[in-house]
């Protein structure tokens, strides 16, 4: 816990941990989609978040993944073993599928045939193998998403925040 009411902390904790603790989360438009929110998630444990449509769900993974700031109240996680799979496919749209699964481990600039070896063992994982010179337009929107999942799992992070990552997936792939 921080004494400072007016700004979010990401303070690094035992691996594969989150802490949420009183976190709230208010747009400027006035919307309020998380108050006093806590979450203790330990290494190795999967957690479920349910609720309506609109609830604050992915405003809470956002601000778990540091891609927005809480209003008030402090998070502790390890944000360099973070694994992201958005709610939206959000691939880019120039890049094969390879590359866009490949994205992750260029940015932390692994060497070529590690990338080569983690992104293969990723595409296999997700089902992927004969489309990896696909461009994301060439894909079913569930494809899409297994893209999506093969680019977070890459890096092998410690922590994975899944955003209804098999809304797009049928029954059987899920
Ligand atoms: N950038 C933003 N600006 C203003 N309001 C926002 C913004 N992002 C989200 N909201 C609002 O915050 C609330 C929570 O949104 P959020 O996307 O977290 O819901 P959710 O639980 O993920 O919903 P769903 O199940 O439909 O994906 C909603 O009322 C939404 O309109
Ligand atoms: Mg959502």
């Amino acid at each position: 816990m921080n004494g400072d009411a007016m700004s979010t902390t990401a303070a690094p904790v035992s691996a594969g941990s989150v802490t949420v603790h009183q976190v709230s989360r208010t747009f400027p438009d006035g919307t309020q989609a998380l108050a006093a929110t806590d979450l203790t998630v330990q290494p190795g444990e999967l957690v479920t978040i349910v609720g309506p449509s609109g609830c604050g769900k992915s405003t809470l993974l956002r601000l778990v993944a540091g891609l927005d700031e809480a209003t008030t109240g402090s998070i502790a996680v390890d944000r360099d073993s973070l694994g992201y799979v958005f709610q939206d496919s959000s691939l880019l749209p120039w890049r094969t599928v390879r590359a866009n699964v490949e994205l992750p481990a260029q940015l932390h600039r692994l060497p070529r045939s590690e990338r080569r070896q983690l992104v293969d063992e990723a595409i296999a994982l997700t089902g992927l193998c004969g489309f990896e010179r696909h461009l994301p337009r060439a894909l079913s929107g569930g494809m899409k998403m297994r893209v999506s999942l093969a680019r977070a799992l890459t890096l092998r992070p410690r922590v994975f925040l899944f955003d209804e990552p098999f809304g797009a997936l049928d029954e059987i792939t899920r």
